[in-house]
């Protein structure tokens, strides 16, 4: 039976019908359209649901959405600001530390939790901080590096990507869902 419980996602309020059982990534993608949010293996293993639920790195594929209510859940979609990259999606571009993607959204978010406790970390510890999230294109070398030059841009104070390029004429300029009701 479901029941209509209050999530709060990248500072948005959303009211959700639930049943107990539902996975917070089904619901972020399949009744929130945050389609950045990916699911992978479904059983805690490739780290790719990876969302940040109170600023800590959780698997989305493994949670309850029912146990997020009252706490802050923030995905790959609620990083960038005013339309610009956060530093370490940056990072991620100017270091071709993309191929497929599919493991990026993960990546990042299990960086920013890094970086929000640790600053200035070490390779090893970017390592460690990234353990749970598997890249099946092998790009590790690249996203290490450029999770080491987030760390060292937002130490500089370089807080955002360049400027959005304007939409060219009759594209849509996309939006994320506005706050509301989510219908089942
Ligand atoms: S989809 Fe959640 S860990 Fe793989
Ligand atoms: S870039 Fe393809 S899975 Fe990591």
């Amino acid at each position: 039976m479901k029941q209509l419980i209050e999530l709060q996602v990248n500072g948005e309020t959303y009211a959700v019908p639930v049943t107990p059982c539902d996975l917070l990534v089904d619901v972020l993608r399949k009744k929130l359209g945050l389609t950045g949010t990916k699911k992978g293996c479904g059983q805690g293993d490739c780290g790719a649901c990876t969302v940040l639920v109170d600023g800590e790195p959780v698997l989305s594929c493994l949670t309850l959405a029912i146990a997020c209510r009252g706490k802050k859940i923030t995905t790959i979609e609620g990083l960038a600001e005013n339309g610009r990259l956060h530093p370490i999606q940056q990072s991620f571009v100017d270091h071709g530390a993309i191929q497929c993607g599919f493991c990026t959204p993960g990546m990042i978010l299990s960086a920013k939790a890094l970086l929000d406790r640790n600053p200035a970390p070490t390779e090893e510890e970017i390592k460690r901080g990234l353990a749970g999230n598997l890249c099946r294109c092998t790009g590790y070398k690249k996203i290490v590096e450029a999770v080491g030059a987030a760390a060292r841009a937002l130490a500089a104070g370089n807080l955002a990507g360049p400027p959005p390029e304007e939409p060219a004429a009759g594209e849509p300029a996309g939006a994320l869902p506005a706050n509301g009701e989510v219908k089942s």
